[in-house]
């Protein structure tokens, strides 16, 4: 069944407790969270801080996503903060090795997320250090855009390469396109504006795992 992400980048950020909690209590299953630097993407959001309030209110695991240059100097911090899944971008200059490896030290999940632009050869070489893999399918700094289907075939090629970790896509995603995601090899959907904007979520949450288990 697909993992259902709420991206808490499209919550009210005056009361992101009570919309975490009402998250939680619909059956999502992970708690998406967009750090971002305002170099690495033109945006800046959240703080280790919040990443420690948060799991001081949710049980749900914490899927951390740095969209920031130099992630080496906050790796710990987030870990330390309660991140479950740590993830950085493949397209920074430092070493994502090392970082990956630093992050499963620590017995966290570590992510390498590709921006939709970035073939998967050029992150080959992270593949065997990263537990998930997160597919942008929308540049990455904001969130409202439109899906682009074009990462599709960047799904099935890591599906089919028999790569072990979670397959993630963030960006776009709403209950009309979330079957293409998973009958090419999904297994986390990160969603924001269509689930925060949904009136009932408990249902429209009952009705993703329903299309995630089609598969
Ligand atoms: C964008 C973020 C996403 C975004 C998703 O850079 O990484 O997590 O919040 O939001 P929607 O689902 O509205 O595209
Ligand atoms: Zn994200």
């Amino acid at each position: 069944m697909i993992k259902i992400a709420p991206s808490i980048l499209a919550a009210d950020p005056l009361n992101l407790e009570r919309d975490v909690r009402k998250a939680e209590k619909a059956g999502c299953d992970w708690i998406h969270v967009d750090i971002m630097d305002a170099h690495f993407v033109p945006n800046l959001a959240y703080s280790a801080d919040v990443v420690r309030r948060l799991k001081e209110v949710t049980e749900l695991p914490l899927d951390v996503h740095l969209m920031m240059d130099n992630p080496e100097t906050m790796v710990d911090l987030f870990l330390d903060a309660g991140a479950f899944c740590l993830t950085i971008h493949s397209e920074i200059h430092s070493d994502i090795a090392a970082i990956l490896n630093r992050i499963r030290q620590r017995g966290r999940m570590a992510g390498i997320a590709l921006k939709p632009s970035t073939p998967v050869e050029m992150a080959e070489k992270y593949l065997k250090l990263a537990d998930l893999t997160l597919m942008m399918t929308v540049e990455p700094g904001f969130g409202g855009q439109k899906l682009d289907a074009r990462v599709l075939r960047k799904i099935r090629m890591l599906k089919d390469s028999g790569y072990q970790g979670e397959i993630e896509a963030d960006g776009g995603i709403r209950e009309d396109n979330l079957e293409m995601l998973t009958s090419n090899g999904l297994t986390v959907a990160v969603m924001g504006t269509a689930l925060f904007r949904d009136r009932n979520m408990t249902a429209c949450i009952r009705r993703l795992h329903q299309i995630g288990s089609l598969e």
